[in-house]
């Protein structure tokens, strides 16, 4: 229940829709109960004509106990004053009587779900742009926990299920009820004996009903889960495709989504079978009672002829009519308990406490003047330290160069000055402001980044450089020319405006790298974070990538990690790193004289070079 007034808390804008859809479900419950009350006067008409057109005075109200009679003469009296004694007349206007009410009930219904569509679908909506603004704000760090195809399946089908199970609730808590109220009400005014009969048997089918839903969310679940994981390795496969065929592993990966489909087909047999055992229990149900009722009623008729045989048949059709909204209640607690499944899905990313969030009163960074400081800091991801007491200085307008094995944790520093995770002791700084007091915003306009993988959209170049920013045609360009990439975008078919394909598949490994660097240069950031490829290019592109960095470190405040060591023997500073520790630093004059540890890396690299 709690998941469902979150969710309907999303409704509040549409409740407009929902007001009108009450008033014509109202409408709607109103005339599908006139709809059988009708049929008396054309039941009376064909079977007792003389008793039905032959009404000349007009009727008495009687009080409440003999509504029902009240309302078969005045029928019968009106039809006289218009058909006199022509049977067929009378026969016409009955039947255009039940094609009048049956055509507005079936108006009222369309109407009702006409209004509440732009409040489920302005629901889905709302709630997917909530979760896809979540998703976008939320730490880095929340998502290397997760399959990212448990995101799409909760994004695309658990809000789908949310609409299709919750919302469509909303339809029937008016319809539903009033529509058995109406129809009750009828039947007692028919006949209150047969009507209290009935009573006995709706707590008995409502208890057999609740039996089947059992275990319902939980199946659900586990359904919602299975799409999640399968949506998962669909996701992995095409991003790793050219591995998968490379290492034929085809057959292990085909291995593993069958397996998923089997237990997608083995939970959702067992879901959809039990969601179906609610129509068919219920109806039988129904009829059963419906029997009952046939007999008993049957007995009122002939023998104790109580009760007209047209008022019998209408009451059957009224009996027979609370079966549908008493089938759609039974399946609506079915509905609660699949969607409370996809609620709860979706309501665990929606309420994610965001550790990132901007303090309060956080300071708005304007500019860069005088230094980043990395103040004793320590940083681990899980369990072990990355960093430990790590103390750096970047002065403004020096360049600043991280060397040291892989895993020593360069890559790692990137990630903390940008925020995407937050130190766990001591303090990063910028102009002695400390980051974390910092708004995100300001923080990140300050800086470039050029990740080690080049991040690429499935679009055109000039967006993937311009990326969000206004940028004019010559501004892309220009940012093309720094990264030493308008060369090779010119002599691509649509030039800048050549789509690259998913994540820029359709570019070389350095291409890639160096659209991103533009990106960087275009934004035009007082401090310049490289973290430079490992990937070995061949001499030429690698030529290519180092000027193109060269290019875009001049006047800037830069971090750069770097692999060629190559790329860095102007910065002003190196540092050398090893597990999480300084263990060199200087220029790169003084590291070589100083024959460590530096000096063995730049040998081995000229090696291999
Ligand atoms: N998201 C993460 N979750 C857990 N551990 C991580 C995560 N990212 C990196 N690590 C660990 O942190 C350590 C430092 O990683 P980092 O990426 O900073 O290395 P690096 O110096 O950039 O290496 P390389 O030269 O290979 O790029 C590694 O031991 C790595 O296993
Ligand atoms: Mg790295």
């Amino acid at each position: 229940m709690d998941y469902f007034k979150k969710i309907i808390k999303y409704a509040i804008p549409y409740k407009k829709y929902g007001y009108l859809n009450i008033l014509f479900n109202i409408l709607y419950a109103l005339f599908s109960t006139l709809s059988f009350l009708v049929l008396m006067p054309l039941l009376q008409v064909i079977f007792n004509p003389e008793k039905a057109i032959t009404i000349t005075s007009k009727p008495v109200y009687q009080g409440i106990g003999k509504v029902m009679a009240y309302f078969k003469e005045s029928m019968g009296y009106y039809i006289h004053q218009v058909a006199g004694e022509d049977k067929s007349k009378a026969l016409m206007i009955v039947i255009a009587l039940v094609i009048f009410t049956f055509f507005f009930k079936n108006i009222f219904n369309y109407l009702a779900m006409y209004f509440i569509t732009f409040l489920r679908n302005g629901v889905l909506k709302d709630v997917r742009n909530d979760l896809y603004k979540k998703v976008v704000e939320l730490p880095i760090s929340y998502f290397s926990e997760k399959r990212k195809g448990d995101i799409m399946a909760r994004i695309g089908t658990d809000v789908l299920e949310i609409q299709h199970s919750f919302l469509s609730i909303l339809e029937m808590v008016i319809r539903e009820p009033l529509t058995i109220i109406f129809t009750i009400v009828a039947m007692l005014m028919i006949s209150l004996k047969l009507t209290i009969f009935v009573f006995i048997f709706i707590p008995i089918s409502g208890f057999l009903i609740s039996l089947v839903g059992k275990n319902l969310k939980k199946k659900s679940d586990r359904v919602q889960k299975e799409q999640g994981f399968f949506l998962s390795l669909i996701e992995e496969t095409l991003g790793g495709l050219k591995i998968i065929k490379a290492f034929n592993a085809e057959n292990t990966f085909t291995n593993k989504f069958k397996e998923s489909t089997s237990r997608f087909f083995k939970f959702s047999n067992a879901l959809l079978n039990r969601t179906n055992l609610a129509s068919p229990t219920s109806e039988f149900l129904g009829i059963t009672v419906i029997a009952i009722l046939l007999y008993y009623g049957g007995n009122l008729v002939l023998i104790e002829k109580s009760l007209d045989g047209e008022d019998f048949i209408a009451y059957m059709g009224l009996a027979y009519n609370i079966l549908t909204p008493a089938k759609a209640i039974s399946k609506a607690s079915y509905r609660v308990k699949k969607g409370n499944a996809a609620a709860e899905r979706v309501l665990e990313i929606l309420e994610t406490d965001n550790p990132l969030k901007d303090v309060e009163n956080a300071v708005e960074l304007e500019a860069f003047n005088e230094q980043i400081n990395f103040k004793n800091i320590s940083f681990k991801y899980e369990d072990d330290y990355v960093l430990e007491n790590f103390n750096l200085t970047v002065p403004k307008g020096k360049t600043v160069a991280l060397v040291g094995q892989s895993g020593s944790g360069k890559s790692t520093l990137a990630n903390l000055i940008t925020r995407f995770y937050d130190v766990n002791k001591g303090e990063i700084t910028i102009d002695n402001h400390n980051i974390k007091k910092v708004t995100k915003k300001s923080l990140r306009n300050l800086l470039g980044i050029v990740t080690q993988d080049a991040v690429l959209f499935h679009d055109s170049i000039a967006s993937n450089i311009a990326f969000g920013k206004n940028a004019s045609k010559e501004e892309i360009i220009n940012a093309a020319k720094i990264a030493n990439a308008h060369d090779f975008i010119v002599d691509l078919p649509n030039g800048y405006d050549t789509n690259i394909g998913d994540s820029g598949n359709k570019l070389s490994g350095g291409q890639k790298q160096r659209i991103s660097i533009a990106r960087a240069v275009l934004k035009n950031p007082p401090i310049m974070i490289l973290d430079e490829a490992t990937s070995a290019l061949d001499t030429e592109s690698e030529k290519a990538v180092q000027i193109a960095l060269e290019k875009m470190m001049e006047n800037r405040t830069s971090i750069v990690i770097a692999h060629r060591l190559s790329t860095i023997q102007k910065a002003d500073k190196i540092i050398v790193m090893q597990k999480g520790k300084i263990v060199e630093q200087g220029n790169h004059k003084e590291l070589i004289a100083k024959n460590g540890v530096y000096y063995n890396l730049v040998n081995m690299q000229s090696l291999e070079g």
